[in-house]
Formats: C-alpha cells, structure tokens, sequence
C-alpha cells in the first residue's frame, strides 16, 4: 500500500486539496480521482503526447509525472480550455479545420498547442511543428492540426 500524501493545486482555474497516493502518475490522479478523463492515456511512457497537460505553463505528459509533483502549482487538462461553455479560440479553429479525425490525439494536442501560443502568437509552421513535435496523430492529421494552431494564432493577433 502506497503512502498517501495531501497536495493543493489550482486545476483548470479551480483551487482543489486532495490526497494522493505517492506512486499515482498526475494521469491516474485526473482520470481516476477527479474525472477529468478528457487527458487521454496511450503509450504511458512518454512517447505520443496523448496525456498532455499545462503545467504552470509548459506542456507536460501526465504519464510521466507523479501527482505530488503538482502540490503548489497551476494544472489546466483540456477541459479548462473552454469558458462557460464557450469553446476556446483554438478549439473552434481544430472544429473550424476539420482538424479531429478519431479524436483520440486532440485533448494532447490542444494542450500542447495552448501552451506554445501563451509564447508565440507569430508562428512559422516550422514553430507549430516542433512545438507539437511530440504529439502524435495516428490519423495522421497533421496538415489540418498544424493549419488549425496557425489559424488560432491569426485570430488570437488579431
Ligand atoms: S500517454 Fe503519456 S506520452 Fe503517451
Ligand atoms: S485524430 Fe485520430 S489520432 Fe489524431
């Protein structure tokens, strides 16, 4: 039986105290304890981005990070993208460009995408696709997740 630890963190604009158990990876924490099941789980050894969350602004993979390493600091998983209900600028731009084909990638890709505009609403496409560089798609849907990010940035400049 694993040791139970007390953590605080801000998940999706919301500050939460919970306990988790020490060997829990951050993505068995949101799936499993707090529901958030929107955090896809795939390779679970960091290889295909599908587990991609923000935190404190940088895009990690869930699968690798324990969920004590989260006490103190901000989380955003793909369901606090939208804001009352409204879909956020990059994720009408993914709907907007047919960008989601099975789904399944898009939650990691959008954090992933959402964490590199907070740096760079000026992109390249070379920028786009090493920021998304470890998100894969096995609908091989680049073309459109990479138009999709590049679309969002025009409008966040605009
Ligand atoms: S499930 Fe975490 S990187 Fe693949
Ligand atoms: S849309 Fe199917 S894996 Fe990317």
């Amino acid at each position: 039986m694993s040791e139970v630890i007390h953590i605080e963190a801000n998940i999706n604009g919301r500050d939460r105290a919970f306990e988790v158990a020490a060997n829990h990876t951050l993505l068995d924490v949101l799936r499993d304890q707090l529901g958030l099941t929107g955090t896809k789980e795939c390779c679970v050894v960091g290889e295909c981005g599908a587990c991609t969350v923000v935190v404190d602004g940088m895009p990690m993979n869930s699968c690798l990070m324990l969920a004590v390493e989260i006490d103190g600091r901000d989380v955003i998983s793909v369901e606090g993208l939208a804001t009352d209900g409204r879909l956020s600028t990059l994720q009408q731009a993914f709907l907007d460009v047919s960008a989601p084909q099975c789904g399944f990638c898009i939650p990691g890709q959008l954090m992933s995408a959402h964490a590199f505009l907070q740096r760079n609403l000026d992109p390249s496409i070379e920028d786009v696709h090493e920021a998304l560089g470890g998100n894969l798609c096995r609908c091989a849907g680049y073309l459109q997740i990479t138009e999709a990010v590049m679309l969002a940035a025009k409008a966040g400049r605009e």
